[in-house]
């Protein structure tokens, strides 16, 4: 893997580091940032391309890439310039609730301008579940627990705010362990739509409902009524009935 700190990539890290308009102030004082980290590597590496690098991901807040630090790979997320908050606080801030539970990537590290976590090695959620690997006990067993993950953020009424978009907010370990990313739209001051965001993807309509359906035990009606009662009152008897529309 390419290491864009090395001197001949210059140029791409100064592209990487400031995308997606280069300014000299800010590269100078991302570098700084960046060793204030302590990270000895930045790659080029991952699936998505963003000119002549390749990296994990790109949002509308960050650009995600692997990069080592003390000897260990971990994800650095790194604020793009053109992103509408002035920094990292916020996501530090909720990104550290969820870990506090035990979600989300563990959080290692941060600047203003970057948070540095936990590399998680897995796959979107819509390819996993559509795998020829991906058995029906797997899938069932996968997403309880990503219903359990949500009750709980939503038990400590942190919202994550875009649960609505599975796809993008879901990887899943090869062995079927899912973890929710990504809190740069996260809130406490809300009222919480964890379990009930997600159950709409899962019980109702969408690709994901389209690879469940056979799995579930339920008609539209009730999962509507139970997801109502359930968003009236989150305890965890309502959660309860809402587990029970997997069919294990
Ligand atoms: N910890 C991580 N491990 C592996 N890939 C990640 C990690 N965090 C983010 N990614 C990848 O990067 C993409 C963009 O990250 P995200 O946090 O959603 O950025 P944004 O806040 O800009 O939307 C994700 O969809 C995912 O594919
Ligand atoms: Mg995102």
């Amino acid at each position: 893997m390419e290491n864009l700190l090395n001197s001949e990539n210059k140029d791409r890290l100064k592209f990487l580091l400031t995308y997606p308009s280069f300014d000299q102030n800010t590269y100078d004082k991302r570098i700084q940032e960046l060793l204030s980290l302590d990270i000895s590597s930045v790659y080029s590496s991952g699936k998505v391309q963003l000119h002549k690098i390749s990296i994990l991901g790109k949002g509308s807040v960050g650009i995600v890439t692997l990069v080592r630090c003390r000897n260990r790979y971990f994800v650095l997320k790194i604020r793009r310039t053109d992103a509408n908050r002035a920094n990292m606080y916020d996501e530090v801030l909720y990104q550290s609730l969820a870990n506090s539970i035990g979600i989300g990537p563990f959080l290692l590290n941060f600047s203003e301008n970057f948070i540095l976590m936990e590399y998680i090695k897995g796959s979107n959620i819509l390819d996993w579940y559509n795998s020829k690997n991906s058995t029906c006990e797997k899938i069932l067993k996968c997403t309880c627990s990503i219903l359990q993950q949500c009750f709980h953020l939503d038990r400590i009424k942190l919202d994550h705010g875009q649960l609505n978009r599975l796809d993008k907010h879901i990887i899943i370990s090869n062995d079927g362990t899912p973890t929710i990313l990504d809190f740069e739209t996260s809130s406490t001051k809300r009222r919480t739509g964890n379990v009930t965001n997600v159950s709409q993807s899962f019980f109702l309509n969408g690709p994901i409902y389209d690879r469940l359906r056979d799995s579930l035990d339920n008609d539209n009606k009730q999962v509507i009524k139970i997801i109502k009662d359930y968003k009236k009152n989150l305890s965890p008897e309502n959660f309860k009935k809402i587990l029970n529309f997997l069919k294990f």
